[in-house]
This record gives structure tokens, sequence and C-alpha cells, in this order.
């Protein structure tokens, strides 16, 4: 018999096989993906990228007016996802030259790409700009000047929208808000117009203005920010079109539809969140008479995270019995997932090679850094039997666990597999020591001295 898996949580291919004993994703057995790929290791599983993917795209499918679902790059990027994300016909959208060029070097179409980020430089602006980009997210003042110019010297004219701060709460961590007032992400309302004036005179053969970007945070669990958000947005179209005779046609409402990390977690499905979406852009839009915009989306995590699970081996572990406290420590942490360290966030894990018996113990599961912080999950339930070798599974960690992961104490990062039917992949390889010094150089002056010590 196969448990099948609890789909909120974990991967769509989670599969534990009495007969055999063994957990497997993908179709693939634990012990078999050890066996190619070692540990610690990022499992994606295709399935669920894949269904998560189409599930954006044919939620949004009854909306009217086109729709452009871009995955937010910085949640994990990799040449193959890009080549994936092609296929199921999302576009993406990336913050930095390095996200830029990992879609252009897996041939991504640049039309499909949007360029976010409050900070761009001169060389990030000229890459995309010089290799083409479906759409740049303009900031602040700095960086339409910069497009400007650098629009001029190479003769293009370049799409733009306006990130704006609507002002609009919501209920998720303060590190990850962004649609506030106090933001350092984009214009607030009170500039708008100063912004409009600018790109509709003096910047006007060399940039165009088609609509307004939002993204009001992330890890969010309600719809009615969005909703709200879109009534902020039609009603600044509503106006640049009564004070400039502008009709804008991109709407973009950025990303951050929740995931659930635990399973007391509820987040919308992503369905439920396009309907109410889509029901306000049409009602709003018809009573104030505004043709409806394209709807540009940027999920990031929703996409991607449950996808996700990474695979540790259990090496030593700590009792502490005066304070009734057993630490089991694996050989990953926060170098390849900061977010519990970073955010407070929390994870849920499960023994796979004891799958069966029961987790009743609680300990805290700890990575192999040099800090104390470094901790994965304050209380976790686990067989009493726990021992060096066993194999843990922490699930949701397709997103933003890569993408922010580190060489911290020099150790290297894992590798990143796809798995499906049977096969894994390899995404990313695994690093080497010899990846860890690569970039080294030993200055030549202390050669020299060397020499000369020795004369
Ligand atoms: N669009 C923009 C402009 C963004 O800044 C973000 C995320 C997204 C889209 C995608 O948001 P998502 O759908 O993934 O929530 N490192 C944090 C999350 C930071 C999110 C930053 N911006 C974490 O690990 O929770």
């Amino acid at each position: 018999m196969t448990t099948s898996p609890n789909t909120q949580i974990q991967p769509l291919s989670f599969a534990f096989d009495e007969s055999t004993g063994q957990v497997s994703i993908g179709g693939v057995p634990l012990p078999e993906l050890i066996k190619r790929h070692g540990t610690p290791l990022y499992i994606m599983d295709e399935e669920t990228l894949r269904q998560m993917m189409q599930s954006y795209k044919s939620a949004f499918e009854r909306y009217p007016a086109p729709v452009q679902v871009l995955f937010a790059a910085k949640a994990n990027l990799t040449m193959g996802l890009c080549a994936l994300i092609q296929q199921e016909g999302l576009g993406i959208d990336v913050v930095s030259g390095g996200e830029y060029y990992t879609a252009l070097k897996s041939n991504f179409p640049t039309e499909n790409l949007v360029f976010n980020g409050n900070n761009k430089t001169v060389d990030e602006l000229e890459l995309v700009i010089h290799h083409g980009i479906g759409l740049i997210s303009v900031d602040n003042f700095h960086e339409l000047t910069l497009i400007h110019q650098i629009a001029q010297q190479t003769g293009k004219r370049v799409d733009v929208v306006l990130r704006i701060t609507p002002g609009i709460e919501c209920h998720t961590h303060d590190y990850i808000k962004t649609g506030l007032l106090d933001s350092k992400f984009g214009f607030d309302l009170s500039r708008l117009s100063q912004v409009i004036d600018l790109i509709t005179t003096d910047y006007n053969e060399t940039i165009r203005l088609t609509g307004l970007h939002a993204h009001i945070g992330s890890q969010i669990f309600e719809i009615k920010p969005y909703v709200d958000l879109i009534e902020v947005m039609l009603n600044l179209f509503y106006n640049i079109r009564e004070h400039y005779g502008l009709t804008l046609t991109h709407m973009n409402i950025g990303g951050g539809l929740g995931i659930a990390y635990q399973s007391q977690d509820d987040p919308p499905n992503v369905s439920d969140y396009a309907n109410q979406v889509i029901d306000k852009l049409i009602d709003y839009a018809e009573k104030i008479d505004f043709p409806l915009p394209m709807l540009i989306l940027e999920p990031g995590r929703s996409l991607v995270a449950t996808a996700g699970t990474t695979l540790y081996r259990v090496g030593s572990t700590k009792v502490i019995p005066e304070i009734n406290k057993t630490y089991v420590a694996v050989d990953g942490g926060m170098g390849d997932n900061i977010r519990p360290a970073l955010y407070g966030a929390v994870y849920t894990a499960l023994i796979a090679n004891k799958y069966n018996e029961p987790h009743t113990r609680h300990v805290t599961l700890a990575g192999k850094y040099c800090e104390s912080g470094d901790i994965l999950i304050r209380d976790l339930l686990v067989p009493e039997s726990i021992a060096p070798g066993d194999l843990v599974l922490v699930f949701g960690t397709g997103a933003y666990n890569y993408t922010m992961s580190s060489n911290y104490n020099r150790v290297p990062r894992p590798a990143m597999v796809l798995v499906n039917d049977g096969q894994s992949q390899v995404l990313i390889q695994r690093e080497t020591y010899d990846d860890i010094i690569a970039r080294d150089l030993i200055p030549e002056s202390f050669l020299t001295q060397k020499v000369s010590a020795e004369n």
C-alpha cells in the first residue's frame, strides 16, 4: 500500500510504500536519490511544479482581457527551471542582472521578462535594454532618468509600468511587507503626477508608460488586500485618463499568495484568489467605465515552495537531561535554509527512513553551522529511535531556500534535482571544495614576501 501525501505541505508525488518501507518523491526512493546525488539535497517535484503553474494559468483563464503570469525568480531560479517555466507558458519577473542573465542564457523569450527592483544599476539596465525586456517596473526618479539615457543611446523606446506603494496593509512578517508608505520600494501616490508629467513630456520618445505595478507583501493569507489593491489601482487608472488622456493598459498586482508550511496554515487556494480578483476587476472597471486592463501576476512562493523538499542526514545528537532537551543535528542548516534563523519561519519535517514508526519524541532539529541560531525546527516530533544516519525530509523548501543560500563556514551548497516518473535530473550540481576556493587569490606580494623570507 502507498500512503498519499498531505498535498497542502508535501509534494504531489510524495509516497510511502508499505512493502518496501521506503519513501519516494517523483517515483524515486530516497536511498536511490542519495546514491545518485548525496545529501543534503534539494528535491524539486516536477509534477507539483507543473500542476501549480497550470492551476494559476487556468484559474485566470476566464478573465476577459489578457493575463500574464510571471514567476518571481527570486523564489528559485535555475536554467532548467527557466526551461520548464517557458514550457508552461509563464513569464519571469527578474530583479537583478544575474536573474536576467540566467533567463537569457536559457533562451527564455526576453519579451516575457519583467525587470523589478528598487536600485537597478546602470550595468543591469544596459544589459536588459540592450538584449530586450518586456517591461521594466520603474521604482524611482533616478532609475527613470537612467532608462531615458540608455534608451536614448540605443535608440530604443522602453515599455514601463510604475511601481507604486498603494498604502495597503496585510498581515505578514515586517521584513516582507512592501505595500506601505514607509517602504523602500516604489513611488508613493503623492509623487505619481510628477513622474507621469516627466514621462509624457521630456521622456516621451524613450519611455512608454503602459501601467502600474504594486506588490503588497509575501506569505499573505487574505484575499481582501488584493481586492482593495485593484480598487486603488483602477481609481488611479481612471484619474490618469482624466488628467492626461492616457489610458493605461497593464495592471501588475504582484505576488505574495501564501502557502501552508504547517498543517494549521490555511492559505487561500489559487482559484478563490483568481475568482475574487477577476470579479473585482470586472465589477469595478464597469462601475467606473474603464476598459479592462491586461492583468499581470508575479507569484513566487506559491508556485514553487511546496514542490521543494530538502533531504538531510542526521549526524550528531546531544541530550541535555537537565532541561529535557535533545538536539538532533543534520548535515545542512542555515547555509541552505536561512529562513528559520532570519524570519523565525516554521517548517514541517519527518524521519523518512522511519516513516512508519510513531513520531513521539520532541527534539530540536539543528544545523551544522557555527551559530547557536542555526536551528531548522525548534520542536520536531521524531521516532524514539532517532539515530545518526537517519534521513530527515523538510517540506516546503522550494522557495527562498536555494536562492537565499550561502557558503557560510565554507560549506558547499547542496545539489538540486528535479524528480519525476522514477527519474532524477540535476538542476544544479553540488558544489565542491574546489568551487569553494575557485575565486580565492593569494596576493602576489605575500608570495614574494615568503620567498624573500626564505632567502
Ligand atoms: N513581486 C515582487 C515585486 C516581489 O518583491 C516579490 C517578493 C514577489 C513578486 C514574489 O512574492 P511571493 O509570491 O514569493 O510571495 N525571502 C522572503 C520572501 C521575500 C519576498 C520578496 N519579494 C521569504 O523567504 O519569506
